[in-house]
């Protein structure tokens, strides 16, 4: 993972990569660092283990001098602990090269152990890969004196997935990059360019961007920006305008970016349905790039995704397979391409990732396209790795999403799911017009109906003030309300490091039901009664079998439902929706419940302990 940013221009260099980092930083935050070329034209370098901050009040005890040009980076260890030593830039050639990495590079003990043959005296102070690369390019600058073409030599070199970005102290105003497997992608200014691992870098200087492209090196002065390939080639590059500008990923007064990201759901949900819900039909002309007919050819659909996105996954998989009759199995992206999965021509993969850069499924999606299966992806960041690999891609648009653990892109993935189920089910005529008109409409309901949901923050709030010494959490919910106990139990993992598990509320008498003494917090979703094909009675059952076991039961349940209220310690009312539609409103609250315990228990909300944003490593 790692955040990386690049500058050339004018401006002090160290302000905007501060400025760049900082909007990285959801990209790991475990050390940070940035390497700039001072006043007097050398290599000065500062990088400290902790979050952001504790760099920036080192800069500002002991200020950089200005050049303008630098790089910087926010880490998430993989090689090395996180400590000083560790964060980056790493050095090369006396000093005079400054690199940074996000990424693995696979083979660095084998180039460490040849680079100490060829150069038995070299000195390394860091236990990452990423030093072994400075090294290697630095001796490349000395033999080319060209950085680019230093970079080129070098990664043909490197295996695993990497970005890097470069800058020597001979060579001033420019930095170049190079990527494979990681993101990268150029901000283009007016006498000044950027770089960064995405467009959320340089968003407050510039909207105008071109991704670099897999195996592509780039090359970028004040004024200039070059692209070739990895054998030196020249490319042409497509520029795009970013569609979000810097305020929308500002916090605007919330106490954290993942308070303002909830508040923010309705309207993840409503972009998401503009303009693609057209008279009762569903428009998506994003897939002409598959076409109707591909569509009536596949026999299966196979749904890739980790964490979040894999739930969001599990609810398209309920509605597809509802609406469009057609088979669907959803996957963990990283155990889909291990185990020889059965896929064809006839196969639409649907990968499902916020950032768009998740690892494990972007190796999920090539696997599965060399497979000669049709790939569909849906993604929340404009030009991600993964929505260019794939045939054709749905976007979110839930807006930037700052916050670690997801939250707004988790329903706005859910909605252009169940876009592509009623577009599938017109494209097999398995609904009728009236039917999806139907089914569209209550899609369309739902922000409105959301944001009640949400007036109910400080009632939550309250709530999980009172649960801060709870160590142990259980999330039941059954049919459609199962991703969502599941979804609700890693977020309180995630946020307030509580144990807490999910299950299908029809599995807790096979064993779970063990877990039940007395006092155990259990969330319910509960379905409505009023839904048809509710599950309702057999979950008010699952109530009373717990509750006679002394579970203390926190019900999401429709607003009035009278059946709950005899056994509930505690309602969470929601508004009436059909069963599939449901979890849309059920799963906020948990969201707010796992996010006001952490910030109780004085945890940082945005940023877990252990994580980041962005996986991109395997
Ligand atoms: C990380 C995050 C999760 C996220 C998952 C998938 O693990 O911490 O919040 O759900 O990655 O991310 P993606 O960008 O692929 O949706």
């Amino acid at each position: 993972m790692c955040g990386i940013v690049g500058y050339v221009g004018s401006s002090k260099s160290v302000e905007v990569l501060l400025g760049g980092l900082r909007r990285l930083e959801y990209r790991g935050y475990d050390s940070a660092g940035i390497a700039v070329i001072d006043d007097a034209g050398l290599m000065n370098t500062r990088k400290r283990a902790g979050k952001l901050q504790v760099l920036v009040d080192e800069l500002d005890r002991s200020p950089l001098g200005n050049g303008g040009t630098g790089i910087g980076h926010t880490r998430w260890a993989t090689h090395g602990g996180p400590n000083d030593a560790n964060a980056h830039p790493h050095l090369g050639d006396d000093g005079k090269l400054a690199l940074i990495h996000n990424g693995i590079i696979e083979n660095f003990a084998e180039l460490k152990a040849e680079l100490l043959a060829s150069h038995p005296d070299t000195v390394f102070t860091s236990e990452t890969d990423t030093e072994v690369a400075a090294i290697l390019v630095g001796i490349e600058y000395q033999r080319t004196g060209d950085l680019a073409e230093a970079l080129r030599q070098v990664v043909s070199r490197l295996h695993g997935a990497f970005t890097l970005l470069a800058m020597h102290q001979d060579a001033p105003g420019v930095v170049v990059g190079a990527r494979r497997n990681s993101p990268l992608v150029i901000g283009l200014g007016d006498g000044e360019n950027f770089l960064g691992s995405d467009v959320a870098a340089f968003v407050e200087h510039t909207r105008r961007a071109v991704a670099v492209g897999q195996d592509q090196i780039v090359t970028i002065g004040a004024d200039s920006v070059s692209v070739t390939d990895f054998d030196g080639i020249p490319v042409e590059v497509t520029e795009f305008e970013v569609s979000w500008d810097a305020s929308a990923a500002e916090k605007g007064g919330w106490s954290s970016f993942m308070a303002k990201e909830i508040s923010e759901e309705p309207e993840a949900i409503a972009k998401t349905l503009l303009g693609r819900v057209v008279d009762g039909g569903i428009k998506l002309s994003e897939l002409d790039g598959i076409g109707d007919d591909a569509l009536l050819a596949i026999n299966r659909v196979v749904i890739l995704g980790c964490g979040t996105a894999a739930y969001s996954g599990m609810l398209g998989k309920y509605a597809i397979e509802k609406w469009a009759r057609i088979p669907v199995d959803v996957e963990l992206s990283h155990e889909f391409r291990y185990r020889d999965p059965v896929i064809d021509g006839n196969t639409l993969v649907v990968s499902i990732s916020q950032s768009g850069e998740t690892m494990d499924t972007l190796m999920a999606v090539k696997y599965a396209i060399e497979a000669g299966a049709r790939t569909l992806s849906i993604c929340n960041t404009q030009g991600a790795t993964i929505a260019r690999e794939s045939d054709a891609v749905i976007y979110t648009h839930a807006g930037p999403e700052v916050a670690v653990a997801s939250t707004k892109a988790f329903v706005a993935q859910v909605a252009a799911l169940y876009l592509f189920g009623l577009h599938l089910a017109r494209v097999r005529g398995t609904l009728s017009s009236p039917e999806i008109a139907g089914l569209a409409a209550e899609l369309q309901a739902l922000p409105d109906q959301l944001a009640i949901v949400l007036e109910q923050h400080d009632a939550i709030k309250q709530l999980a003030g009172w649960m801060t010494d709870t160590r142990s959490v259980l999330f039941l919910g059954r049919h459609a309300g199962y991703p969502v106990a599941l979804e609700g139990a890693l977020k309180l993992k995630e946020l307030a490091y509580i144990h807490a598990e999910g299950f299908a509320a029809g599995e807790l008498k096979h064993g779970p039901i063990a877990l039940i003494e007395a006092g155990q917090p259990v969330f319910v979703i509960v379905p409505s009664p009023r839904a048809k094909d509710s599950l309702h009675k057999k979950v008010v059952s699952n109530i009373q079998e717990i509750r006679a076991r002394g579970a203390r039961i926190l019900a999401i349940a429709e607003q009035g439902d009278a059946a709950v209220l005899p056994y509930a310690d505690v309602v969470i009312p929601i508004p009436l929706a059909s069963t599939l539609f449901e979890p849309l409103l059920a799963v906020a609250p948990l969201q707010i419940f796992a996010m006001e315990l952490a910030s109780a228990k004085g945890l940082d909300v945005d940023q877990p302990r252990n994580l980041a944003k962005s996986v991109t490593v395997e």
